[in-house]
């Protein structure tokens, strides 16, 4: 699936709710009389403190937010959850939904992932599952195998709306190591399959990206691989002019094919 490239920005637990507002402001700024939306698109998912400042400084642009998690239902004696309804009373219609670092100190198993997903779905928001392998995995030869069972729950129901998946290896993930684009390219061309034969009717509301130590330097190696949608982004995102390269590269990328 070519096409428009996707970039989403996870800010994880940086900036202020001002710092979140600023960054989304020079963005603006920055991309302005150049940025083509029909080739690249941009989500940033800032603090869920910061999203309400974000989204409404953001509001007459195609810049879209994301939450960095939900908790199931609407409302409840949950004490210091927020569930999907809230992140989109804030201005979020996007969401990352079992990322690495919720499974590993949150405890997030497959089978809570595949229900927050729902959960997103109930909430009208577009959610974006991160699945990947660990490196003992990955030395095991595991990959593909912990990848294929990652989706199996949230591919064992009908889809409810559109779907992001983010395929990050834990190890890539803030430690500027990076897998080959090629070795990436075969795993979302297995996610592909794997969605063609349980959702062959959604097929194509579904996109693929790679996250783990993207910059604007190595995007164009992912974005190079036939099933690879775009990025998501930690640590290069949070700098306005590294987002502002991606954004670039991603661009030239998409206008030379
Ligand atoms: P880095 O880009 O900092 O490696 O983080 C990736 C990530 O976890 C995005 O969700």
């Amino acid at each position: 699936m070519q096409g428009r490239a996707l970039l989403i920005g996870n800010w994880k637990m940086n900036k202020t709710v001002e710092g979140s507002a600023s960054y989304a402001r020079a963005l603006i700024r920055a991309l302005e009389g150049w940025w083509d939306t029909k080739r690249v698109g941009v989500v940033l998912a800032p603090t869920a403190l910061a999203i309400s400042a974000v989204g409404r400084t953001l509001s007459s642009t195609e810049i879209d937010v994301a939450g960095q998690n939900l908790e199931l239902g609407t409302e409840g004696a949950l004490t210091g959850g927020i569930s999907g309804y809230l992140l989109y009373e804030a201005g979020a219609r996007w969401v990352i939904v079992g990322h690495s670092e919720r499974r590993q100190h949150f405890a997030e198993g497959d089978t809570l992932v595949a229900e927050k997903v729902g959960a997103a779905w109930q909430a009208g928001l577009h959610p974006i599952v991160c699945i990947g392998e660990t490196e003992t995995e990955r030395e095991q030869g595991a990959t593909q195998r912990v990848v294929s069972q990652q989706l199996e729950r949230i591919l064992a129901k009908p889809p409810q709306g559109p779907l992001t998946i983010a395929y990050e290896p834990v190890w890539a993930i803030g430690s500027g190591r990076v897998p080959e684009p090629e070795e990436v390219g075969k795993i979302a061309d297995r996610i592909r399959q794997a969605l063609r034969a349980q959702w062959p009717e959604a097929e194509n509301d579904v996109a693929v990206l790679y996250g783990g130590s993207v910059n604007h330097q190595n995007l164009g190696g992912f974005l190079d691989q036939a099933e690879v949608s775009g990025a998501l982004i930690g640590g290069a995102s949070l700098i306005v002019e590294e987002m502002v390269a991606m954004v670039r590269a991603a661009q030239e990328h998409r206008g030379t094919r």
